[in-house]
């Protein structure tokens, strides 16, 4: 099956009462440890690329063309989404033209209206395309790609706004925060949750800020119409624990040369252990 839109998998989630992974990517090495676990997995995958992340990678037309390659290459045959994560409009029309299979045009900072223009005509565009579109109401907190959210709670009657526009998949403000939740965090609000997979008819809801969230309200959240949950912290975490015990262990420094190969291996591996817990934690582990 390999790229696709996130449409068809995002819908079966939504019915089956599971959710699909949203794993950012930085480079090949991450790239290839969440294509490798998935495809093992036989899970459907989305892979997450910031507008920081396609810069650092090159731009866009690498990344897609790096993806599309990939799968060819290692014989994906679990359906995979490449998808911008955050896009601002201009982005978003860069990914298209890149070919990106699905775009997230983040809107939230914008007045509703304006919001709605704009999530308008990249979903003409996206329609036209055959690609999935993700739109957001109310802004998620922490901090992405240097852009400061406040955590704020959407509203579920401009939620139905945006959902009735037709886009794929809506990400909702529900008290989620990017990063590392705070001591203090006052968990999901599965009333304002309740509120909007109501508004929304069964649209399939987004839930960033998936690090870190017990796996008690990730279940619920899936319950309550959430069908893909973004993680992107979490692998970065587990990366860098993993490549710092093995310098620190002494294992980069064996007096044959050094292969940055070696050096990689560790934490690569860190990051499919990660996605492949997170994996069975949304339930979509056997259902590519
Ligand atoms: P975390 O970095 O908190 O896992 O959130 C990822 C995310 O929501 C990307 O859009």
């Amino acid at each position: 099956m390999g790229l696709g839109s996130a449409k068809e998998m995002l819908e079966k989630a939504a019915a089956g009462g599971y959710a699909v992974g949203q794993f950012n990517i930085n480079n090949l090495e991450w790239t290839k440890a969440i294509l490798q676990t998935a495809q093992a997995a036989n899970s459907p995958v989305i892979l997450g690329v910031s507008e920081g992340a396609g810069k650092y990678m090159c731009g866009f037309k690498t990344v897609a063309v790096m993806v599309k390659a990939m799968i060819e290459e290692m014989n994906i045959t679990v359906p995979v989404a490449l998808h911008l994560d955050h896009g601002t409009f201009e982005g978003a029309v860069k990914c298209i033209k890149a070919g990106f299979s699905s775009i997230m045009f983040d809107g939230s900072h914008y007045p509703i209206e304006e919001n709605i223009a704009k999530t308008t005509a990249l979903k003409n565009a996206c329609d036209v395309l055959g690609l999935s579109l993700e739109a957001e109401v109310g802004a998620i907190g922490g901090e992405e790609d240097g852009v400061i959210g406040g955590g704020e709670l959407a509203d579920p009657a401009e939620c139905k706004q945006v959902a009735d526009l037709g886009v794929t998949m809506l990400a909702a403000g529900i008290g989620n925060i990017h990063g590392v939740y705070p001591a203090n965090w006052k968990g999901l609000n599965f009333e304002v949750l309740s509120a909007i997979h109501e508004a929304v008819g069964g649209k399939p809801l987004v839930l960033h800020g998936g690090t870190g969230i017990p796996d008690d309200m990730v279940k619920k959240a899936i319950s309550l119409g959430v069908a893909k949950i973004n993680v992107n912290t979490e692998c970065q975490l587990s990366f860098q624990q993993a490549t710092r015990a093995y310098i620190e262990a002494g294992k980069d420094q064996t007096g044959k040369g050094f292969d940055p190969r070696k050096l990689l291996a560790p934490g690569t591996q860190a990051i499919c252990d990660k996605v492949l817990e997170k994996m069975q934690l949304f339930g979509s582990v056997g259902k590519a």
